[in-house]
């Protein structure tokens, strides 16, 4: 079993992303168990606040730390990183020299009910999580174009095409998370 830290980039009551990352925790539930990192208790970001680290943050440092991969399910907002995640990530790379996110496997999803489907807002991201050392999964890209009922009340996936493009995607993370993983232990024998 992988375990998963999700950061959902809405904190929106009612959240297609929110809904779209339940869709496949319960899509993977043989392979993965995700756990959905909370962000709405995070400070915005202010350096005078690294001198005692507020326990939201240090939560979040350590579920990041715990997990064996990370997963990103996020809207675009203004063809960018929706400001609440960005202010997770930053904070996730302090104080200088403890870069939580260093080193894990991650995929990138997300959804928008415009035509593409966030994007713009996950090339950003993409640039964002290489250089703080997040392997990231490449292919398949998800920019997923959410549609009334395309899923449903249960967190299910109504569309069987949509539903087997989602397996796909969610067993590649699964290989990548393992490959990576094995590699990060290699490397670290040799070191
Ligand atoms: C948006 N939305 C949006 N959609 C898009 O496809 N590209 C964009 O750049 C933006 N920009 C944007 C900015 C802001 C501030 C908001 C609030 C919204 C629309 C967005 O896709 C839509 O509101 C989704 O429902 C947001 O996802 P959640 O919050 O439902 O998960």
């Amino acid at each position: 079993m992988r375990n998963v830290a999700v950061f959902v980039g809405s904190l929106r009551n009612g959240s297609i992303n929110q809904k779209l990352a339940k869709a496949l925790a319960k899509l993977g539930r043989g392979q993965f168990a995700f756990t959905f990192v909370e962000l709405g208790d995070l400070p915005m970001f202010n350096q005078d606040l690294e001198t005692s680290l507020p326990s939201s943050v240090v939560r979040m440092k350590e579920e990041i730390v715990a997990a064996d991969a990370v997963l990103f399910v996020t809207p675009e907002h203004n063809r960018s990183i929706p400001a609440v995640l960005k202010n997770a990530i930053d904070w996730g790379t302090r104080p200088w020299g403890q870069n939580s996110w260093a080193g894990k496997p991650g995929s990138i999803i997300g959804t928008s009910p415009g035509n593409v489907g966030t994007a713009a807002g996950q090339a950003h991201l993409r640039s964002v999580m290489t250089v703080l050392d997040v392997v990231l999964l490449g292919q398949p890209e998800v920019y997923f174009v959410t549609t009334p009922g395309l899923i449903d009340e249960n967190d299910d996936i109504t569309d069987e095409a949509t539903r087997q493009f989602l397996e796909g995607y969610l067993t590649r993370f699964a290989t990548w998370i393992d490959q990576i993983t094995q590699y990060e232990d290699k490397v670290q024998k040799v070191a």
